[in-house]
């Protein structure tokens, strides 16, 4: 299959069905969601929590990012492959944000970033698009802004923050980005917005009418046992058979039943013997 491109997922904007998104965080998870035929992977600072283990997006670092990035570049053969920009990456000048982006393209391989904010991050926008380097926009519940917004909150449900929300979309769009995500708004705000732009939409908690969907892939695969957020829907639980799975290989080498014969190289008995007898 080809790549895909930012002009593919462009072309989706308004089809008859939507289209589905994930996040992936290394070269293995990567392959999956490729061979599922998922057309865009985000590596979110989602990682932040799922792999690194921290408490919200806000400590990870552009380093900690890269690495992912480039695993998940590496395993992703026609999926595009967006990079989330951690906080504090591209907030204190355009300058700084076009610096960070090119390196998520040139060290990672990476062929578009995401970063947060809608009227307040549009410079940011253009410049990384003036600069070659596709921009994925993400407003609504922005958890980078996790103190500002007072935590994990709605966002959108009185008639100015729905207003200026939806002037936080036309003004990403107008920047440049190539879509954008709608995280935690009401489903009604974001048709609307849906239908304003002319970018598609990629919701989270934002209801069914967005041209396309994203989750986390610990999410959706049940992995990540300590907490299910509202917006997700659990289709496997995996993490319960990994348990399982590791159980039954710890059982198995306490009781000696692994390994077996067919699991080792084996040598020949004259060399055995021949060791043995010391000759
Ligand atoms: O970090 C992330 O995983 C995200 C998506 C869920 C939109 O920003």
């Amino acid at each position: 299959m080809k790549k895909i491109t930012i002009d593919t997922i462009r072309s989706l904007k308004g089809a008859n069905s939507a289209f589905a998104t994930l996040t992936a965080y290394d070269f293995t998870s990567a392959k999956l969601v490729d061979q599922a035929g998922i057309p865009l992977i985000l590596v979110g600072d989602s990682a932040a929590m799922v792999v690194y283990g921290y408490d919200t997006t806000i400590p990870v670092s552009m380093d900690e990012m890269i690495f992912l990035v480039g695993s998940v570049t590496r395993g992703a053969e026609t999926a595009l492959v967006v990079a989330d920009m951690p906080f504090m990456s591209y907030q204190v000048s355009v300058e700084n944000a076009i610096f960070n982006a090119g390196r998520f393209v040139k060290e990672a391989n990476a062929q578009a970033v995401k970063l947060e904010g809608g009227v307040n991050s549009a410079d940011r926008i253009t410049g990384i698009v003036n600069a070659g380097i596709p921009v994925m926009a993400h407003i609504g519940l922005t958890p980078q802004s996790f103190h500002q917004m007072s935590g994990y909150k709605v966002q959108g449900k009185t008639k100015s923050t729905a207003e200026q929300l939806i002037e936080d979309a036309v003004a990403v769009e107008a920047a440049g980005a190539f879509s954008v995500v709608l995280e935690g708004i009401p489903s009604e705000l974001a048709k609307i917005v849906t239908e304003t732009v002319s970018i598609p939409t990629v919701g989270i908690g934002a209801g069914p009418y967005c041209d396309g969907q994203i989750q986390v892939f610990h999410d959706i695969l049940g992995l990540f046992g300590t907490f299910v957020p509202k917006h997700t829907k659990q289709y496997s639980k995996l993490g319960e058979n990994i348990v399982d799975t590791i159980s039954q290989y710890r059982a198995d080498v306490e009781t000696g039943k692994f390994p077996e014969a067919k699991h080792s190289a084996h040598l020949k008995e004259e060399i055995i013997n021949a060791i043995r007898s010391g000759s």
